[in-house]
């Protein structure tokens, strides 16, 4: 039978990546990441453009390359709509237009938190339908039915920051550089996580909110900061260890809930902040106490990467789902 190669171009925020599937297994997963936003604490969206300018051409060749194959072999070109940064999607968008048109080959559009969802199909072991998708990263926090590979469903998400932003926005307020997330987990794990005590939002239903907890640090840090200049310093293990424990907190409630509510005891993570080690392991806690089954990608496919989108892309594929040549980037985009 024919392989059929699918192109996959992912440029939603601050990482330019490419990938190759052949029929549903992916080959490669090239990426760019960029550094110019670190000095600045955040993703600057004009940087990201330019960036994503320069390293989209180098890093499809080398995901073509690494598949050993052409251009002239591709079946389509997939490429991320949204949501994200208005001006780095439009440099995939552009991208994926232009050769899916100049190679007379249909364009695959993909829905970039479809396809964080969906990475957990690149590997075994993969959930079988319906599971539930915690979807956790820098720019979202989203509970999803997963109800087949291209019908899910939003059950709940945050109404203000995502977790990660939190992670990073209170990492900040203690002097950790940007990214703060991943410092923050390295720091609490010699730390006691119930040496001081952060409120617990609690939102009605299904949904979360994690803007609370970065003002009641910050008014908490300016108190005791009066008393002891070097509280920081002196406190660092024990501050990161609680911030921690109070955002997983809140995940964790709410899929809990989220699993007795639905009856679904498949679970699985997905998003940059999938790489906590607290959550994994208050998750994998969960699991055995609940006799969930527990999903967890590897790190590479859970923060921003072409291979979901390739991976998304195949599904598409598969149902014959094209987009137009006029298709056109969107920041806002619903599952
Ligand atoms: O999925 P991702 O790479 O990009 C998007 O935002 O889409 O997620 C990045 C986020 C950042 O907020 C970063 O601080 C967080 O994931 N993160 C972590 C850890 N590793 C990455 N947060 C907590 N603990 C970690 N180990
Ligand atoms: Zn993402």
């Amino acid at each position: 039978t024919k392989t059929n190669y699918i192109l996959a171009i992912e440029s939603s925020c601050d990482e330019t990546s490419a990938s190759v599937i052949a029929n549903g297994k992916v080959l490669n997963n090239i990426i760019a990441t960029q550094s110019v936003h670190e000095k600045y604490g955040g993703v600057v969206p004009e940087l990201a453009s330019r960036a994503h300018q320069e390293n989209i051409v180098p890093v499809v060749q080398e995901a073509l390359d690494s598949a050993s194959i052409s251009k002239s072999e591709l079946s389509a070109i997939a490429f991320t709509r949204g949501p994200g940064l208005m001006g780095a999607l439009l440099v995939g968008v552009s991208f994926a237009k232009a050769m899916a048109q100049a190679l007379d080959i249909p364009l695959i559009e993909v829905n970039h938190m479809q396809a964080h969802v969906l990475a957990h199909f690149i590997e075994d072991p993969k959930p079988t339908f319906p599971f539930l998708c915690l979807t956790v990263s820098g720019g979202h926090t989203q509970l999803v039915k997963v109800n087949s590979a291209l019908d899910m469903q939003v059950i709940g998400e945050t109404r203000d920051d995502a977790v990660g932003e939190a992670f990073d926005k209170t990492a900040k307020l203690l002097g950790l550089p940007y990214p703060g997330g991943p410092l923050i987990d390295k720091y609490a794990k010699e730390g006691n996580p119930k040496a001081f005590d952060f409120p617990v939002t609690r939102m009605p239903n299904l949904d979360f909110s994690f803007s609370g907890i970065k003002t009641a640090v910050l008014y908490f840090l300016k108190e005791q900061l009066q008393g002891n200049p070097d509280f920081i310093q002196e406190n660092l293990q024990d501050l990161c260890a609680s911030i921690q424990y109070t955002l997983i907190e809140m995940l964790r409630i709410k899929l809990v809930q989220a699993a007795k509510e639905t009856g679904i005891r498949q679970i699985a993570i997905a998003g940059g902040v999938s790489a906590n080690s607290g959550l994994r392991k208050t998750l994998e806690l969960e699991a055995k106490k609940r006799n969930w089954e527990l999903f967890i990608p590897k790190f590479e496919y859970c923060t921003d990467n072409a291979a979901m989108i390739a991976m998304a892309a195949h599904f598409k594929y598969l149902e014959g789902d094209f987009s137009s040549l006029e298709v056109t980037p969107l920041a806002k985009m619903k599952i």
